[in-house]
């Protein structure tokens, strides 16, 4: 089964085919946003893709559409709710923007960041 790895975390998850990049990060517990729940309506869960771009889904005009509305957009840009492992093993990085709707979201796992920088730093 292909891999996909998310940065900047650093987690794989190993996937069956036509498993949306969204899920194989929920599935593994990524910090990752997805404020419509993955019906392609918000753009939160926008991840650039560093390899493997080729091997996911096409894109359609509706996620097109919806990337429009996020920030930082690259050719490497895919909605992650929409893009669906092929055979090859994909590498993303989690937007900022996704980041924030997740700690948006999850207000307990920004606390539970934040202390961790802190105490990082001591
Ligand atoms: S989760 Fe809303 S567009 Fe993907």
């Amino acid at each position: 089964m292909p891999k996909v790895t998310f940065l900047p975390d650093g987690i794989t998850a190993e996937v069956p085919k036509g498993t949306s990049i969204l899920d194989a990060g929920l599935g593994a517990g990524v910090r990752i946003g997805n404020a419509c729940g993955g019906v392609c309506a918000c753009s939160t869960c926008h991840v650039w893709v560093r390899e493997g771009f080729a091997s996911l889904s096409e894109q359609e005009d509706r996620e097109l559409d919806i990337l429009d509305k996020a920030f930082e957009v690259k050719p490497t840009s895919r909605l992650s709710c929409q893009a669906e492992v092929g055979d090859a093993n994909v590498v993303v990085e989690v937007t900022p923007e996704s980041l924030q709707t997740f700690y948006d979201e999850h207000p307990e796992e920004r606390r539970k960041a934040q202390e961790a920088a802190a105490g990082g730093n001591r």
